[in-house]
């Protein structure tokens, strides 16, 4: 049954105000922004000014809004808004994969107790609707792993490097010019963004919830010239990827880790600021979802999405986690890796079960060889510091 929905919107920023508009063009929803809470006063906004407060209260606690929209650029502040309205038996959409990643199994348990329900497909990968696909197509146990491009912004600098010859720091500042990396790109080129939409992804497809400091995640901002020269000379291009695998019937494992792509896989050919993902199971094989991964529109696309979803009532049932065996997270699985080194010093952090291959030159050197993840998440903290690039390979 459709009912009348009055939204609380947090955040009137890149994705807020481009779902108030997306609302605006909606003739299939019978929803209205009744309220919007921001955080600076003096900011020129393209609504009038009565459209807004400063003060989160009005909208926790006004009992004519049915439906909290949270879309701000603080996970702390919107895990305490989330939480609030939940207790307060409102519904809520959330695009925060921060928040999500560090507070979702607490969140889905408060949710559980209350009639309210807590959406938030568009915290991974934008506009592909990956995250009700899994719950809804894939509550089965055929699902073996997830594998996907997932930050739009890596991507974008990949391709550019790769396609166009620009070296890292360009093709950075052209991803920043327009908009897709942040002024501190930390979030996006060190893997964290990728990771924390991966953990939301792994809750939903396998029913375990991780805390991000348990996974490995590592990015592209020590990428150089002669990695982009190996993986030229072997047919690779190297893409930013997070990936679960289910070992067995017991444990899974998952990483965020740059990866030497062949170009018979479908994720060689996501370029740009794209996302894609490679669902893989038993008997159904590879399925791919591609589109578009961040931005203004395509989010909020996304979360008119999970509004029209609430608009019937929905919430997602967590079936995975409520009615199969939970799966145990491991981190002794060994993956086949390039790295890239120059002293000695380094290179013996890293405790490789054997080695494939050796190359020793007057600039640097590298090896690909098998190593467990618990060794690279020993030295998760020193990897930015080390003059070192690594690369998951398989051939
Ligand atoms: N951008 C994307 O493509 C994308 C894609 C998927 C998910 N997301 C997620 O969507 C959320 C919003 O991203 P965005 O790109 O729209 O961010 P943004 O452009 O930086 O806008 C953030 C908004 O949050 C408001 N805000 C910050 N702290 C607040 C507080 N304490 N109380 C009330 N309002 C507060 C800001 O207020 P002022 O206007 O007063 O500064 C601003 O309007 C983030 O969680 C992000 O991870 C973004």
């Amino acid at each position: 049954m459709n009912q009348k929905i009055n939204i609380g919107l947090f955040g009137y920023g890149v994705v807020g105000e481009s779902l108030y508009h997306v609302l605006k063009h909606s003739k299939t929803v019978d929803a209205g922004v009744s309220k919007i809470c921001v955080k600076q006063k003096d900011k020129k906004r393209s609504l009038a000014e009565n459209q807004f407060t400063f003060n989160k209260e009005d909208i926790i606690d006004d009992r004519d809004i049915n439906l909290v929209v949270e879309l701000i650029d603080d996970a702390e502040e919107a895990y305490d808004i989330v939480k609030r309205c939940l207790q307060n038996n409102k519904s809520v959409v959330s695009g925060n994969k921060k928040m999500l990643a560090h507070h979702l199994d607490e969140l889905i348990d408060l949710q559980e107790k209350t009639d309210a329900s807590l959406l938030y497909d568009a915290s991974a990968c934008g506009s592909i609707p990956i995250i009700r696909n899994i719950e809804e197509y894939y509550d089965n146990d055929l699902l073996k792993s997830v594998t996907g491009i997932l930050n739009g912004s890596s991507n974008y600098i990949l391709s550019k490097i790769f396609n166009e010859g620009l070296g890292y720091e360009t093709a950075l500042k052209q991803a920043q010019d327009l908009g897709f990396a942040e002024s501190n790109p930390s979030l996006d080129v060190d893997g964290l963004d990728s990771l924390y939409k991966l953990i939301i992804i792994a809750t939903h497809a396998l029913g375990t919830f991780v805390l991000p400091d348990q996974v490995f995640n590592y990015g592209i901002s020590n990428l150089k010239e002669s990695d982009v020269q190996f993986a030229r000379e072997k047919n690779f291009k190297i893409k930013l990827v997070a990936q679960l695998i289910k070992l067995d019937d017991e444990s899974f494992t998952m990483f965020v880790i740059p990866r030497l792509v062949r170009p018979d896989k479908y994720i060689y050919n996501v370029e740009d600021e794209y996302n894609g993902v490679v669902i893989q199971g038993e008997f159904y094989d590879k399925q791919f979802m591609f589109g578009k991964g961040a931005g203004g529109f395509p989010t909020g696309s996304a979360v008119l999405s999970d509004i029209t979803a609430r608009s019937h009532n929905y919430k997602y049932e967590y079936k995975k986690q409520k009615y199969f065996k939970k799966l145990e997270y491991r981190t002794d699985h060994e993956i086949e890796i390039y790295l890239r080194y120059k002293n000695i010093v380094d290179f013996s952090y890293f405790e490789f079960e054997n080695i494939s291959e050796k190359y020793t030159g007057p600039d640097h050197n590298y090896v690909v060889g098998k190593i467990k993840l618990d060794n690279l998440l020993k030295i998760r903290s020193i990897l930015s510091k080390l003059d070192v690039f690594l690369a998951y390979i398989r051939n």
